[in-house]
């Protein structure tokens, strides 16, 4: 047996990733690749992105393909288990036999958990999610494969859900945000178009760009092993830097809206290559569970905290992350550019106008929810590659800190 005191991450485990169309005007291709995955009827999965028109224009797109649609427009943020289950309603009831969901994260992860359902005899969703105990690799042999395509059409440029293994929902009964994966569960095609990227609401774009900066920098610092990952992980952070500004301000940046949509899916393409994220997913994944609050934006929230919480351990990797950001670090120490990352991050923040921690008075967090959060962060995979290993009194000291501080 291998000692796992030296070899704690010694085998490096890549997810399969979908093809991916990216680029102006990739959503025209939808009708035309719904019928190549042999769909007869599309389950339209979205929250319905009111005023854009969006989903509208891409039905019509599918229709005329000659592929019939059902909508299912009731996702919200941090999807909850029972609207995920109503949407499995929709799909079986219609009698689909793909999905297509527009939108951001949410959207495409029931998507994808619709698929599992359905693979696996329409037990609830529930049943499917996976953690550090039991086992995940255990849970995932009792699954069935995925059968029902599924095309991913990302609307947001941030959460690289399109392109990932994996789904984040609501437990609304445990109160934990918690993951959903099983075999074959990636997208069929994830289509990225900076056409629909740039309708994000200016907030959105901010919270969904510092989503993609929370990949592009946790899974750089991981312990895990990622080398394949760690080239496209600094080129999605130098891209982030450069341009989240210019197109938060400016949707209609035509170039800072496709460098935020290649970033975006840099990072979740990484994520899965096993890097995978840490405590700044992980604890913010609880806080979201809570509070509703949106995914990019706890994210970002927490991003200081976390990882001045982590950087004695990988001090290495935050020189090289504040190099990336175009930061010239020559004469510098080590620990000096490390330092120096916190200052760019600080900054990008107030430039967004993203308030950093606070927790109580942003959204209601109370003292008495902590250790529910640590508990289930506890078992949750972003504690395991996390850089300083899960200690249950240090991260209750964190949380406690951020309560009422900005980190
Ligand atoms: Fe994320």
């Amino acid at each position: 047996m291998l000692n796992k005191e030296i070899f704690e991450f010694p085998i490096v485990y890549t997810n399969p990733i979908p093809r991916i169309a990216l680029g102006w005007g990739a959503h025209q291709t939808i009708g035309d690749e719904c019928k190549a995955a042999g769909m007869k009827k599309a389950l339209i999965v979205t929250s319905g992105l009111k005023g854009t028109g969006i989903v509208e224009e891409i039905k019509g797109i599918i229709e005329h393909a000659g592929v019939a649609t059902e909508i299912f427009a009731k996702t919200t943020s941090n999807p909850k288990d029972h609207e995920i289950m109503e949407a499995y309603k929709v799909f079986k009831e219609a009698k689909c036999d793909g999905v297509v969901a527009i939108g951001g994260g949410s959207s495409i992860d029931t998507a994808k958990c619709v698929r599992v359902i359905d693979a696996n005899g329409g037990q609830h969703v529930n049943n499917f999610t996976v953690f550090l105990d039991p086992p995940f690799a255990e849970t995932l042999k009792k699954m069935k494969p995925c059968t029902v395509p599924q095309i991913s059409v990302a609307t947001t440029s941030g959460t690289g859900a399109e392109v990932s293994s994996w789904a984040a929902i609501s437990n609304t009964k445990d109160r934990a945000k918690v993951l959903v994966s099983g075999p074959n569960v990636q997208s069929t095609l994830a289509v990225v178009d900076p056409l629909l990227a740039r309708t994000q609401p200016r907030d959105v774009a901010a919270w969904t760009g510092f989503d993609a900066m929370a990949h592009g920098i946790e899974a750089f610092v991981t312990k895990v092993q990622g080398p394949y990952a760690y080239g496209m992980l600094l080129r999605a952070v130098e891209l982030i830097h450069n341009n989240l500004r210019d197109f938060v301000y400016n949707r209609m940046d035509k170039d800072a809206c496709e460098r935020m949509c290649w970033a975006s899916t840099m990072g979740g393409i990484a994520i899965g290559f096993g890097a995978g994220a840490g405590i700044v997913h992980g604890l913010g994944h609880q806080v979201s569970a809570l509070t509703d609050c949106h995914h990019g934006r706890i994210n970002a929230v927490l991003m200081l905290a976390g990882e001045l919480y982590n950087q004695p351990a990988a001090v290495d990797k935050f020189a090289a992350l504040t190099k990336a950001m175009g930061v010239d670090t020559t004469g510098m120490t080590k620990f000096e550019a490390a330092d120096r990352w916190f200052d760019e991050i600080e900054q990008l923040l107030d430039d967004l106008e993203i308030e950093p921690g606070n927790l109580s008075k942003q959204f209601g967090l109370e003292e008495k929810d902590i250790d529910h959060i640590v508990k289930v962060y506890s078992n949750d995979f972003c504690s395991q590659g996390n850089p300083k290993e899960f200690n249950k009194e240090e991260v209750t000291e964190l949380m406690k800190h951020v309560l009422h501080e900005p980190y």
